[in-house]
């Protein structure tokens, strides 16, 4: 399937990551951007009917030859794309500015594909019974993370219009002003994306707010939007900090609104010192996966510590144990492969009774 042998595409990952972690917004990323550029053309998305969707999510997609052939060819059923603005209101996909070309954009490499495998798995096309992506269990919905690079006034419009042809189709999740519609595709925004635009519509809604988790379980006050709004510095409004176009209001995120809720493991838990959460740390993440769950949302972290192996397994056991709907992952082949529960029962197994 791949281009060149397996042996030098894990090098190369391997060599991206280390100058990743020391480096993350340079040298990297345009060398990945060079290195994949590639072998992404003409290569036609296969999905083997057996694929079990689970529920991983697999970020990082840009360190990936084929990103969403890969994820979904192992069954992640969430995958995520950044996105800039490019020339002629293209959707550009890449981690760093620096690293995009016109050629890996969002129409090209997440939504024609998508559009592509839909239209052939519904010849007949029943609006009502669309079938999904994954052959073996058909009604599951992949999600489609956008995190806005750009501010969402520039994102938004333009993403819109992008949809359309899916949207014309019936296959996106969408809110009708009374319930929630689940389709083959929900789309969820993140990053710049704002709450205003969210909500704009009324009567109806394809995207979703990932929702801050971190928030979560707390009392705060009912601010609703930061006054500063849109005179904040696009640096501010983009990945870990808080996007302050959100409302931190806990109870204003329900799932006319939102799918998801996420936040960094690392920056709201911590790292567990000693190769254990402390109570608090726990106490922390239970509070966060019920305030979550008690508004309709599906919980997320990212940003999970990696290094050493043993204690990822030991925190993606937690997480699953204790209710977190979705795992973020980069080593997307480990995650699926199960074997770190501690009975070995894989995914979907209650291997913690
Ligand atoms: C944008 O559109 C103009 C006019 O159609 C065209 O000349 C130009 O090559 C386009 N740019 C890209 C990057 O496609
Ligand atoms: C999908 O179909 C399966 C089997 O028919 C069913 O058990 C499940 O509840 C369905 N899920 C949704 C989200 O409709
Ligand atoms: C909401 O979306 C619907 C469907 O696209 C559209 O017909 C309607 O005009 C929109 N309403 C507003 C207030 O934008």
């Amino acid at each position: 399937m791949l281009t060149f042998g397996r042996g030098w595409y894990q090098l190369i990952l391997l060599v991206l990551s280390l100058i990743d972690a020391l480096s993350p917004d340079s040298a990297a990323s345009i060398l990945a951007s060079v290195i994949l550029d590639g072998p992404l053309r003409g290569d036609e998305l296969s999905i083997p009917a057996a694929t079990t969707p689970i529920s991983c999510h697999s970020h990082n997609d840009y360190w990936r030859i084929r990103p969403l052939h890969t994820a979904l060819e192992i069954g992640c059923a969430s995958v995520e794309a950044d996105v800039w603005l490019g020339e002629n209101d293209s959707l550009l996909v890449g981690h760093v500015r620096s690293s995009l070309t016109q050629n890996r954009n969002l129409q090209a490499i997440y939504l024609q594909p998508i559009l592509e495998i839909l239209q052939q798995h519904n010849q007949d096309h029943q609006p009502d019974t669309l079938r999904g992506i994954f052959d073996s269990v058909p009604n599951r919905s992949l999600v489609l993370l956008i995190d806005f690079k750009d501010s969402s006034d520039i994102i938004w419009p333009v993403l819109n219009v992008h949809l359309q042809p899916l949207r014309d189709l019936g296959y996106l999740t969408h809110f009708n002003g009374m319930e929630v519609i689940e389709r083959p595709v929900t789309i969820i925004g993140s990053g710049a994306v704002s709450f205003r635009d969210v909500i704009s519509n009324s009567t109806y809604r394809d995207i979703f707010m990932d929702a801050p988790l971190q928030i979560m379980g707390n009392d705060l006050p009912g601010l609703l939007f930061d006054t500063k709004g849109s005179d904040m510095p696009l640096d501010v409004l983009v990945d870990d900090a808080l996007p302050l176009r959100q409302p931190v209001n806990p109870a204003v995120y329900n799932p006319t609104n939102s799918y998801y809720a996420s936040a960094s493991f690392f920056k709201t838990i911590g790292y567990p010192f000693g190769s254990r959460l402390s109570s608090a740390q726990m106490k922390l993440l239970r509070a966060q996966i019920r305030g979550a769950h008690e508004q309709g949302l599906k919980v997320r972290y990212w940003d999970v510590p990696t290094w050493p192996i043993g204690v990822r397994n030991y925190l993606w056991r937690v997480l699953v144990r204790e209710g977190v709907d979705y795992l973020s992952v980069d080593d997307i082949r480990a995650a699926v492969r199960g074997d770190w529960g501690p009975r070995k029962g894989g995914w979907n197994k209650k291997w913690w009774d």
